[in-house]
């Protein structure tokens, strides 16, 4: 799948976002190592801190369906500026995607593209446990 593709289908993605709070809706799709994609988009709820952010539900759908290496990741927002995944959303990735490339878009055009090691650069991990 190209790089558009694969922002088409995060695109896509992002209009099933569950947004009614913040009204910032997102979408994802990640590509696991066999070529499988798998979207994903953000469900926010009542109680804020409950909301789930668009690249983890589709990190973590692709992982209960079995897929344990990830090559790519495209998000997309309606921001004009770039918005690169948060905090919590980049040490989920790092734990499965490794250094996996991520292409930042918004409504009309990609915003940017990054190694997440480099949105990353001193992760905690297994490592860190030893
Ligand atoms: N959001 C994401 O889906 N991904 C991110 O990486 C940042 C934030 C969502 C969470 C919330 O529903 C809304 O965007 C505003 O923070």
């Amino acid at each position: 799948m190209s790089d558009s593709d694969l922002i088409g289908a995060a695109r896509e993605a992002r209009r099933r976002a569950y947004a009614p709070f913040s009204h910032f809706k997102v979408g994802a799709a990640i590509e696991a190592s066999d070529g499988t994609i798998v979207t994903g988009c953000n469900i926010e709820n009542a109680s804020y801190g409950l909301t789930m952010c668009a690249e983890r539900v589709a990190i973590f759908k692709a992982l209960s369906e079995g897929h344990r290496r990830f090559r790519r990741i495209a998000i997309v927002t309606g921001a004009v500026s770039p918005t690169p995944p948060c905090g919590a959303c980049l040490q989920v990735l790092w734990e499965f995607g490794g250094d996996l490339e991520v292409i930042l878009a918004n409504l009309r055009r990609e915003t940017g593209r990054h190694r997440l090691s480099e949105l990353l650069p001193r992760p905690f991990d297994a490592r860190s446990l030893r």
